[in-house]
């Protein structure tokens, strides 16, 4: 099929490589130049495992092309996806005006029947407003169009593993023949057996945001029983293990730590609560866990005045600034989070990640970056470890400890085991279990 994808980041371009690399004929679209003209170099504009090779493959077998203007992209297309960014508006609602801007692309230069996908994360209702918006432009081709949403659940880190092998592919859709298309398509890995769900468009707009705020959830349940946990002496990772080993809960997402960022959950979980207001539902639930979220950024940061006492004249060094492992992405990253709040009480903070540092030094200038771990710990009073990379955890720690001036770590992912802290001679600070001092 020919396929267009307006709006080529972390979702659309992923979008516009699996969707070629599945046989599709695909049209990458994006308002940003300077992107555009490094993908037709072949070149991926952010950090992304595999995305590299991938766009060559797809590239070379002339099955992806990435071009500036919009009517070339969408004028052929059987199908356009919408991976436009939504960001949170002041109020956390969901900025929508992206959307409604690729609509009205979609609705000037379609030339035939076209079914118009919503991948970008939007609240339930966005599709009448995306058929309005096509219907206000172009009245005479309004049987042209299909509004679908076909919710994306990539992980950054893994996009392409989760595009290609997803645990579920849903679709909300108005006509059979949407429906069709969809099928069409997704068939490719349907056939290999990909699990496809059909609902309503309304309960698939909804299903993503359930599901990112109830991850969110799971999350603020283990920060606030690590808050539990620091008081009374239990050891969060345990009761983590063993809430985990009962299968009605499972162990993924219950991590205790700086708690969760990127462009989703935070996002996400803001527009939810607020879609629910405006539907006239009070679901508190989801304020409490934004709360807890930023409570976690300011239980690290107490730990660590707590521990260091004055911060003015101290250096603490960051290990890892992207929002998780496996990406450069630092939106709403905990790192940024703390590290402002520590430089705001007068530390001069340094920052380490294996992939984030250009990303988190134009978000944040004022962060000092480092080349490797052992520079970044170089005369440091407190070392935290803020991103769980695999490479910190094969860390020389002797080394990392003489290049310190305190050899202090808060393990803000609680990557380091204990033991070996102590052994290495570290006051050890992890989070919701027993500091080593
Ligand atoms: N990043 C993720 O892991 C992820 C996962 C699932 C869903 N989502 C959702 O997908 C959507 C996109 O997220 P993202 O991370 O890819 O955002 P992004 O900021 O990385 O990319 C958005 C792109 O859209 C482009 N754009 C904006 N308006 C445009 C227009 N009118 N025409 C053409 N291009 C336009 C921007 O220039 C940018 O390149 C969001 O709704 C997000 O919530 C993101």
């Amino acid at each position: 099929m020919k396929v267009a994808v307006i709006g080529t980041g972390h979702v659309g371009l992923i979008t516009s490589a699996t969707m070629a690399y599945l046989g599709h004929d695909v049209i990458g679209n994006d308002l940003d130049e300077e992107k555009i003209v490094t993908l037709q170099r072949g070149q991926a504009p952010f950090f992304e495992p595999g995305l590299t090779e991938l766009l060559e493959e797809t590239l070379g077998s002339g099955k992806l092309r990435f071009s500036f203007d919009s009517q070339e992209a969408i004028r052929d297309a059987d199908v356009v996806f919408i991976c436009v960014g939504t960001p949170p508006k002041a109020s956390g609602e969901a900025n929508l005006i992206a959307v409604e801007s690729a609509a009205k692309d979609v609705a000037r230069y379609a030339s035939g029947r076209v079914v118009v996908v919503e991948k970008s994360t939007v609240p339930a209702g966005t599709s009448a407003r995306v058929r309005r918006t096509l219907e206000r432009e172009r009245p005479d081709f309004i049987d042209k169009f299909s509004v679908v949403s076909n919710p994306e659940f990539l992980r950054e880190g893994s996009g392409i593993r989760d595009s290609l092998e997803p645990d579920r592919i849903l679709v909300g859709a108005e006509s059979p023949e949407a429906f069709e298309v969809m099928r069409a398509i997704y068939a490719p890995l349907v056939e290999k057996g990909a699990k496809l769900v059909e609902t309503n468009i309304e309960t698939a707009e909804l299903s993503k945001h359930a599901c990112n705020a109830f991850l969110a959830m799971k999350i603020s349940y283990m920060n606030a029983l690590a808050r539990m946990c620091e008081r009374s002496g239990g050891d969060v990772d345990s009761v983590a293990e063993v809430m985990g080993s009962d299968e009605r809960i499972g162990r993924s997402f219950l991590n205790a730590g700086l708690g969760y960022g990127g462009y989703c959950f935070p996002k996400d979980l803001q527009a939810f609560e607020r879609l629910a207001s405006r539907l006239g539902y009070d679901f508190g639930l989801l304020k409490e866990v934004e709360r807890i979220n930023d409570e976690a950024v300011d239980a690290t940061a107490d730990k660590i005045i707590d521990v260091l006492w004055n911060l003015d004249g101290k250096r603490v060094t960051l290990l890892g600034l992207s929002f998780k492992p496996d990406t450069d992405d630092v939106r709403f990253a905990p790192a940024l989070a703390l590290g402002r709040k520590l430089q705001a009480e007068g530390a001069t903070v340094v920052g380490y990640d294996p992939q984030a540092m250009a990303n988190a030094k134009s978000e944040m200038p004022e962060l000092e970056v480092a080349s490797d771990p052992y520079t970044a710990a170089a005369g440091s009073h407190c070392l935290v470890l803020c991103t769980e990379w695999a490479e910190f955890k094969t860390l020389d720690l002797d080394r990392l400890k003489q290049a310190m001036a305190y050899p202090l770590v808060v393990d803000g992912r609680n990557m380091f085991e204990p033991e070996e802290m102590e052994k290495r001679g570290f006051s050890y600070y992890p989070t919701g279990r027993s500091p080593i001092v």
